[in-house]
């Protein structure tokens, strides 16, 4: 399908243990003749490296929400923006949404009102996606999909996976049109079909729309 001169990004969010990164592999394969741009955060550039000894290392929220934060601009920079500059698709693990989800939660009793705090840090320069998918599940069978307990890192804990997960069905309370929520219980194969054909869809909107 051409995306010519369709300016589309896709974003995947959902708490860990819900299966987006499985979903965006699977993407590769049932949207490989649109050829997207795949990419991720944190991580798609070297400042991401510098984020992950952050997570390891579990330094002060403000700097951990503040690389993070940079992550996303320097993703930007390098990848987003000249994808969808090119008329690219873009399909992203994690982005902006994956902050207000986390950060709220870490910042709470830091900072006053992080939400707005953390809006704000990306209001003026950041792109909204055009469309989020968001994974969700009981917390239960998320914690049951990740490492041990003793290998986890700082987020993915009970009582700080279940307040990220109600932040962002709180977010797509707020926004219905943007985001699809996605039951992450289903059949992986499924999820991925069903993914694939809502983006495709789009495309084809949005296309119908520019002809007009
Ligand atoms: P990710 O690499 O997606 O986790 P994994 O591949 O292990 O599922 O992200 C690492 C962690 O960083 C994850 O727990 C979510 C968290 N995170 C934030 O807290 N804020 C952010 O802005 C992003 C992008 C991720």
């Amino acid at each position: 399908m051409d995306t010519e001169g369709k300016l589309l990004l896709v974003t995947l969010e959902g708490i860990d243990g819900s299966g987006k990164s499985t979903l965006h592999l699977a993407l590769r394969e049932l949207l490989a003749d649109l050829d997207p741009v795949y990419t991720r955060e944190p991580g798609a550039t070297w400042v991401g490296e510098s984020v992950r000894r952050a997570i390891a290392e579990q330094i002060d929220p403000v700097t951990e929400a503040t690389l993070f934060v940079a992550d996303h601009a320097a993703h930007l920079a390098k990848i987003i923006r000249p994808a969808l500059e090119e008329g690219k698709l873009v399909i992203s693990d994690r982005y902006s949404d994956s902050r207000y989800a986390y950060q709220s939660v870490t910042l709470t009793g830091v900072i006053p009102k992080p939400e707005e705090w953390l809006r704000a840090m990306h209001n003026g320069w950041s792109i909204v996606p055009d469309k989020t998918f968001l994974c969700v599940l009981p917390i239960d069978e998320a914690l049951s999909r990740l490492k041990p307990q003793n290998e986890r890192e700082h987020f993915e804990k009970r009582e700080v996976l279940e307040k990220v997960q109600n932040n962002y069905l709180k977010f797509a309370c707020e926004d219905p049109s943007r985001f699809v929520i996605v039951d992450a219980m289903k059949e992986k194969d499924e999820i991925a079909m069903f993914v694939a054909g809502s983006i495709r869809q789009i495309l084809q909107l949005s296309r119908s729309h520019c002809q007009r």
